[in-house]
């Protein structure tokens, strides 16, 4: 009997053999079918994904993953394919590839993902179709009549510098963290631009407001690829993401309140004396669109347009404090040109090449916001040759662009020189986009513009900057892998001499 029972286990052995064999003879045939069909559909090529995760992990980790997608676009060329998830995205980089995508084609590069919920309500940056486009004309028209009045904008945004000068001086060249600061500074501006209300500083229900910003960009829902997670109905979310996710709905629930509350009383206003973008808006907007949905876009326009313009303020002083002879060269250009008894105003804009160069080139090397958000085709498209099927996701990488070789002479350094001619004056760049192109490219550019011009010079007017005595000047990386905003430094700010 014991020859018998050998045998049954000599072929149990051989049968668990055989289906590990199989096993690998089916995942290699799958493979190869699939390599064999996506050449011949023309399909992107991509490093190899795994059943369900995909490419989830080489995307998540230490590192940026708009560093990630560098590596990866050296190896498989400008337009490539990964899957998150389970969901097929493709990734087009360099700056020739992008422009023929968003501005020859941009009729198949409109549409958000519709399997993506709006967590943030019914706003303009996840709407398609004919809402999408019935927002943006009147976001478009509101912003021109709001912008129109440049003196007002430009008084709301001297306010917040003053504000911003005032703790500098407070804190007597001490070392002072500079990303609270800038934050209220400019989160006050855009209150007072959308609602026309400006909050003191120790406000609770500014402080309330901004932490609540804060969460929404923080947490898993608004970071690529961790969003994904949430959407997927097969992977069980982990408890931390759970939380988190709970939070940003809470904080999201918030920002609806405050805006909300004001639109309620501007709604008692008589008509010709409403304010400020909210009651541009409220003015203007047809009977078809919901309160809801104007709510869902004033949040998309408080949380994205405050992030992006206060991140991109902290990124040009933390590349002033890296490069103190770039520094030098914006303050004798201000001392040439207009002196230090006025406040610089935006009218003096064109006269300041150099600062104005400075600001592109830290747009250029630090790009804020380094990828797109996921575009979706609702028709097959062909980019280079490759088709991009019908229900694909689309992710454009602003990075690439601006860090292209073929394009930029030393892309890696940082040289406002890139945005000047032989003779000091200023260039325009076709590989540079830190607002987007194509239809859904940025509506509040003209604002930002003036918002970060008129901070970064105007502190430079009144203040050199300088690392601690004894710390090296901040490093360019980012406070989170996810994030807009740079590490939190410090520095000195030294009155300037009158
Ligand atoms: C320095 C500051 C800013 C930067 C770098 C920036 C950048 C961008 C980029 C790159 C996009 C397109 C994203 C994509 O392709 O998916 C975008 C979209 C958008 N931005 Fe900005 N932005 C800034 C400030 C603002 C401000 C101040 C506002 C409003 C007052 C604003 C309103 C919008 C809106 C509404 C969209 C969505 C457009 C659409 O989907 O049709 N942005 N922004």
């Amino acid at each position: 009997m014991e020859w018998f029972a050998h045998a049954l286990s000599y072929v149990r052995i051989s049968m668990n053999f055989i289906n590990i064999y199989a096993i690998i003879a089916i995942i290699f045939a799958f493979y190869v079918a699939k390599y064999v069909g996506d050449k011949i559909m023309k399909y992107p090529p991509g490093p190899v994904s795994l059943p369900l995760i995909g490419n989830y992990f080489q995307l998540t980790g230490s590192e940026s993953l708009h560093k990630k997608l560098l590596t990866i676009w050296k190896q498989y060329g400008s337009i490539y394919r990964l899957n998150i998830l389970g969901y097929n995205f493709v990734i087009i980089n360099g700056h020739e590839l992008i422009r023929e995508a968003l501005v020859n084609k941009g009729d198949s590069f409109r549409f958000r993902p519709i399997s993506f919920p709006s967590c943030l309500g019914q706003g303009i940056i996840w709407s398609n179709g004919e809402e999408w486009h019935k927002f943006r004309k009147i976001l478009q028209f509101a912003s021109r009549d709001v912008s129109l009045g440049r003196h007002v904008m430009e008084e709301y945004i001297m306010e917040g510098v003053q504000n911003v000068a005032e703790e500098m001086i407070t804190s007597m060249e001490q070392p002072t963290r500079l990303k609270n600061i800038i934050q209220k500074a400019v989160l006050n501006v855009f209150c007072k631009y959308i609602l026309r209300v400006r909050y003191n500083f120790d406000d609770r229900l500014f402080i309330k407001l901004l932490e609540s910003i804060q969460t929404i960009s923080d947490s898993a829902l608004s970071k690529f690829p961790e969003s994904f997670q949430t959407f997927n109905p097969i992977i069980p979310l982990s408890l931390q993401t759970k939380i988190e996710n709970k939070k940003y709905r809470e904080a999201v629930d918030t920002v609806k309140g405050v805006i909300l509350n004001i639109m309620k009383e501007i709604m008692r206003i008589p008509s010709g004396q409403k304010e400020g973008l909210i009651g541009k808006l409220l003015k203007d907007k047809d009977t078809s669109i919901t309160e809801d949905q104007l709510v869902g876009v004033l949040v998309d326009i408080l949380t994205h347009g405050f992030e992006a313009s206060s991140s991109c303020i902290l990124w040009c002083f933390l590349y002033l404090l890296q490069n103190s002879d770039v520094q030098r060269h914006c303050r004798m250009e201000i001392a040439e040109k207009i002196g230090f008894k006025r406040p610089i105003s935006y009218k003096d804009k064109d006269a300041l090449h150099f600062i104005n160069a400075t600001i592109s080139e830290v747009q250029r090397i630090s790009t804020p916001d380094p990828i797109s958000r996921p575009y979706y085709t609702q028709e097959t498209v062909v980019v280079e040759g490759y088709t991009i099927p019908s229900g694909s996701h689309v992710l454009f990488h602003t990075y690439s662009a601006h860090m292209d070789h073929t394009y930029w002479k030393r892309p890696h350094e940082f040289r406002p020189k890139h945005f000047l001619d032989m003779a000091g004056n200023l260039t325009k760049h076709e590989a540079f986009f830190p607002f987007g192109i194509g239809p859904r490219s940025c509506t509040g550019e003209a604002f930002a513009s003036q918002t970060v011009f008129l901070f970064v010079s105007n502190m430079l007017q009144r203040f050199q900057f300088m690392s601690p005595v004894g710390e090296q000047a901040p490093s360019a990386e980012r406070d989170h892998v996810a994030s807009r905003y740079p590490d939190n430094f410090a520095l000195c700010a030294i009155p300037s001499e009158l």
